[in-house]
């Protein structure tokens, strides 16, 4: 296997360029290091720095190292950014992107694999787990440009045989257990890390947004997906890719988590998080948990490190 891995130097794309040389891929990997530097890549790993919509640069990569198989990780991913500045989310995630799939069309790469997310599905009607076939009716850009282009597969997939998988993940977190890598998002606006710095004294007190929602304790219910179990599912992906294409699967464990319950057990697992209760803050759905029925079946995929404690030990692990 000889991989493309745009945004590999991010958060969930250095964990697979890990986790994925590990089982023996041959990996090259395009960034331009706007996502953030992960800590480390394996030895051995081509990094190229540029742009997934320059085409040239792409064709030229792709020949050089006879790549079959891209993992498309690059892409902004702020939901609140994408409602300022829609330009820059349709820009990347749609334009560029469009570009990187056409040229990879062309150098014949068949098989591809796609960071998708659970913003697709917008806020869901109701609290039950979500299925791939629930209605998609995205609330900001973010989500938008991510449906727009997994619509692109689709069509891809229809007129030219393109193989390829759309993984919409939850709630990416968690750190590889070594601690060599690390969420590093640049403003980082996630719960786990921020609850994490706050309690290790490293970031002022983490701010709760709303304890008014719907939800057992009033805040918001989300499905915590270990950055290494995502790994292996885009893996799982690939292997499927070789004999047939897979379409769009939920990555999530099934269970939710309040924000209540996290700063919790961080306040059991590290240390008590200091906090205050705030707003509401905009565009967040009370409830998002996904259906990972799909995941199992289809890829022969079930998460590992996923449960809450393991998580925040990893992540905890990775910021010390
Ligand atoms: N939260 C706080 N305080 C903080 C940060 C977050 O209370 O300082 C709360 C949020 O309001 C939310 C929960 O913690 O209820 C989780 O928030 P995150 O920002 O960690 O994650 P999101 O659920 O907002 O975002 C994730 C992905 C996005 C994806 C989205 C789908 O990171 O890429 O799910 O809605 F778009």
């Amino acid at each position: 296997m000889s991989l493309l891995v745009t945004g590999g130097l991010g958060f969930v794309g250095s964990h697979f360029v890990r986790v994925a040389t590990e089982a023996g891929a041959a990996i090259v990997v395009l960034d331009d290091g706007s996502g953030g530097e992960a800590a480390k890549l394996p030895d051995g790993v081509r990094v190229v720095r540029g742009d997934i919509g320059d085409v040239d640069l792409v064709a030229r990569v792709v020949r050089e190292e006879r790549v079959d198989g891209a993992v498309c990780f690059a892409g902004l991913i702020q939901v609140g950014e994408s409602m300022r500045l829609p330009e820059r989310y349709f820009d990347v995630n749609v334009s560029r992107s469009l570009r990187l799939l056409e040229t990879l069309r062309r150098a014949q790469v068949e098989r591809v694999v796609f960071s998708s997310t659970a913003a697709v599905y917008g806020t869901p009607a109701a609290p039950e787990p979500i299925v791939e076939s629930s209605v998609k009716a995205p609330i900001n850009p973010y989500g938008a440009t991510k449906l727009t282009f997994e619509f692109a597969l689709e069509a891809y997939g229809r007129a030219h045989g393109l193989k390829w998988a759309a993984l919409r993940y939850f709630n990416a977190a968690g750190a590889h257990p070594s601690g060599e890598l690390r969420e590093a998002h640049d403003p980082e606006t996630h719960l786990l890390p921020l609850a994490i710095d706050a309690a290790l004294g490293r970031r002022p007190p983490l701010t709760l947004f709303g304890d008014d929602y719907p939800t057992p304790d009033g805040t918001c219910v989300r499905d915590y997906i270990h950055v290494c179990d995502l790994a292996t599912a885009h893996l799982a992906a690939l292997d499927r890719l070789t004999r047939a294409t897979v379409g769009a699967v939920n990555l999530g464990t099934g269970a939710g988590y309040s924000v209540r319950q996290v700063v919790d057990a961080v306040g059991s697992v590290v240390a008590p998080v200091p906090h205050a209760t705030a707003a509401r803050r905009e565009g967040d759905p009370p409830v998002l948990v996904a259906c990972a029925d799909r995941a199992r079946d289809l890829l022969g995929w079930t998460p590992t490190r996923s449960d809450l404690a393991t998580i925040i030990e990893d992540c905890a692990r990775s910021r010390r």
